[in-house]
């Protein structure tokens, strides 16, 4: 199900593409847009993000923040909801860890924050080893802060 997945930078050729990309409806009052995802992570030091393709098509996004070279965040991940329940986040997932490790030897642990009732997002970072630590205040709201030994 999940073959032909790769992370890919996003360029002029593929942007109007990744913009199209939508979370289920649901789940859009939880999560942040790619349109908000990439604003914020342009200008963040120590951001990046890629387009998650199925084959040439953007099917998600992910986004990184290595301000703690031993602790760095997976900032944001979405799979278009054409494409949820198909192994796509864990790939990406898999993928971005490879990236992490490849750029910085030292990293030793993944930090993910998320609203506490996204249970999409719950349920997902559980299957993938992560391990919830806290719930704590976040820009008026709260999010659950979990990790995962890379
Ligand atoms: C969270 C999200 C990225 C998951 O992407 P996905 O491609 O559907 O996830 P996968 O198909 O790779 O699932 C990986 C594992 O998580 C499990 N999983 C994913 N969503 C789940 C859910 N809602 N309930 C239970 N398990 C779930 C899958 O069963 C799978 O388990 P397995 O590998 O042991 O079989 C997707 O739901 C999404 O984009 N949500 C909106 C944005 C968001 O909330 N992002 C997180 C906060 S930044």
């Amino acid at each position: 199900m999940s073959e032909g997945i790769t992370l890919r930078d996003v360029t002029k050729q593929n942007i109007r593409q990744v913009l199209k990309l939508k979370a289920a409806p649901e789940q859009e009052r939880l999560a942040p847009t790619v349109a908000h995802m990439i604003a914020r992570g342009v200008y963040e030091d120590n951001a990046w993000f890629k387009a998650i393709c199925a084959d040439e098509a953007p099917a998600g996004f992910v986004k990184v923040w290595e301000s703690n070279p031993e602790e760095p965040d997976l900032w944001g991940i979405m799979v278009d909801k054409k494409y949820q329940g198909r192994g796509y986040g864990r790939k990406a997932l898999e993928f971005a860890i490879e990236l992490i490790k490849g750029r910085n030897p030292q990293a030793k642990r993944l930090c993910v924050g998320y609203l506490p009732e996204n249970g999409d997002a719950q349920a997902f970072f559980k299957k993938c080893g992560f391990e919830v630590d806290r719930v704590q205040p976040f820009d008026g709201w709260k999010e659950e802060i979990a990790y995962k030994e890379i």
